[in-house]
């Protein structure tokens, strides 16, 4: 992709594809600490690429997280039919500020305890281990088992619906929708029908949990609204539900495929972890959020006023972009090895789970899962081999997800 300078304020242009995930982050950072970004449809963002400067964004409130701030929307540039809308234009606690986000974001963190997080455990563990059993059922004409597809997919999906309340049958099609909307190269038919598919499904599930409630959070927030009609609208709710799912699948289920993907090629510190026990695996997992965060670039702030960053003024109603995956390997903050994968490092601090108001709600059960996942995968099958070169992986088709599309090895 070709880079630019416009204004005196370096340019780089994100590939839909995601083909060189890192060395775009690279790219971006050796741009400058403010930068412009160049989107699909030759939308233009802004992007902060140093940790401790998007660390403060994050915390600051002088940008919105509303899209109804972002002038391009309100001066109709962006239509609805553009690929990435999905993860712009809804309505949830993401896409809110100051007391809607307040109003949005607590009924979930009040039903989405850590003790049920934590009551979660068996069944992440009953998932884990049937999955485990069913992995050599999934192997392929030359022995190979694609661990995305058969293992690092199924585990988060799984434990989402189950705490969703989203039916069995339901979720193949689920999967689709979630796939289609992290995607950063779908044709505007394809944007248009998972809008409608999206919507459909989740009214059809307040419906169903409407009428059979149950231990699920959906009920819990059905039954929060009958207590407070207040609480939330109908799209407020079925966008609440929405990123749940979304936000607690495609992430962690990076997770695990870079997890094991950073193991795989080195080995001496999945000796180390198998070794080591609890707290070596969880140093393990940080190691991967920081050094390969399952989140690449998300969608966006707009300042409410012109705000000046490293000597760079971003006007007023500008969207900007936050790097994560890139900011994880920023020398400054990391040093100068920041692009090694080291489970011993002492600075292990990272914003893969971004940071103030909106930090992920789900941060506890997605390293639990992890927790859970990767020893029990390595312990079942502790001769596992990549099937295929790891560093050419076909990575996800987005800039928003930063991993690998299918992950081929071999179990004995
Ligand atoms: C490894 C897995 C995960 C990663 C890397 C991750 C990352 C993130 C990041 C970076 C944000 C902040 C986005 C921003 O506003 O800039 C976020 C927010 C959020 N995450 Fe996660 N997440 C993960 C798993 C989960 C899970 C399992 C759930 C829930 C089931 C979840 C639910 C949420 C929600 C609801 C928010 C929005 C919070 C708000 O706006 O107030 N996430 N996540």
């Amino acid at each position: 992709m070709t880079d630019v300078v416009t204004d005196e304020v370096p340019v780089v242009r994100l590939d839909p594809t995601g083909s060189d995930h890192h060395g775009e982050a690279a790219r971006m950072r050796e741009a400058g600490p403010v930068i412009r970004a160049i989107l699909p449809g030759e939308v233009t963002v802004w992007a902060v690429t140093r940790h401790d400067l998007l660390a403060d964004l994050l915390t600051d409130s002088r940008v919105s997280k509303d899209w109804r701030n972002w002038s391009a929307i309100r001066r109709g540039e962006i239509s609805d039919d553009w690929p990435l809308i999905g993860m712009v234009k809804v309505t949830n606690m993401v896409t809110s500020d100051g007391a809607t986000h307040q109003r949005l974001r607590r009924p979930v963190t009040k039903t989405f305890t850590r003790g049920r997080v934590e009551r979660m455990r068996p069944d992440i563990e009953r998932i884990v281990h049937g999955l485990l059993d069913d992995l050599p059922n999934h192997a392929a004409a030359d022995g190979s088992v694609d661990l995305r597809q058969h293992y690092a997919y199924p585990v988060p999906m799984n434990v989402i619906c189950e705490l969703v309340g989203v039916p069995e049958p339901w979720r193949p099609r689920l999967r689709e929708l979630v796939d289609s909307i992290f995607r950063t190269d779908t044709t505007p038919e394809e944007v248009v029908r998972t809008q409608t598919d999206r919507q459909r499904m989740l009214k059809d599930l307040v419906e169903l949990r409407t009428r059979e409630s149950g231990e699920d959070l959906t009920s819990a927030l059905i039954a929060t609204r009958e207590q407070d009609a207040e609480s939330f609208t109908d799209e407020e709710l079925t966008d609440t539900i929405w990123l749940l799912l979304t936000a607690g699948h495609e992430t962690t289920l990076s997770l695990l495929v870079n997890g094991v993907r950073a193991l795989l090629t080195h080995p001496e510190q999945l000796e180390a972890a198998r070794e080591g026990g609890e707290q070596k695996w969880s140093e393990v997992i940080e190691e991967v959020l920081r050094w390969d965060a399952p989140i690449g670039n998300f969608m966006a702030r707009y300042p409410l006023e012109d705000i000046t960053i490293a000597g760079v003024t971003i006007p007023e109603g500008e969207a900007i972009i936050a790097p994560y995956s890139g900011v994880g390997r920023d020398p400054e903050q990391h040093g100068a090895d920041a692009d090694r994968f080291d489970s011993e490092r002492e600075q292990q601090r990272h914003l893969a789970f971004g940071g103030g108001p909106h930090i992920c709600l789900g941060a506890h059960l997605a390293r639990m899962e992890a927790q859970v996942a990767l020893p029990a995968l390595f312990e079942r099958y502790p001769n596992l081999k990549p099937a295929a070169d790891i560093d050419t992986l076909v990575p996800v088709p987005s800039f928003f997800s930063n991993s690998a599309s299918t992950f081929p090895v071999h179990l004995h």
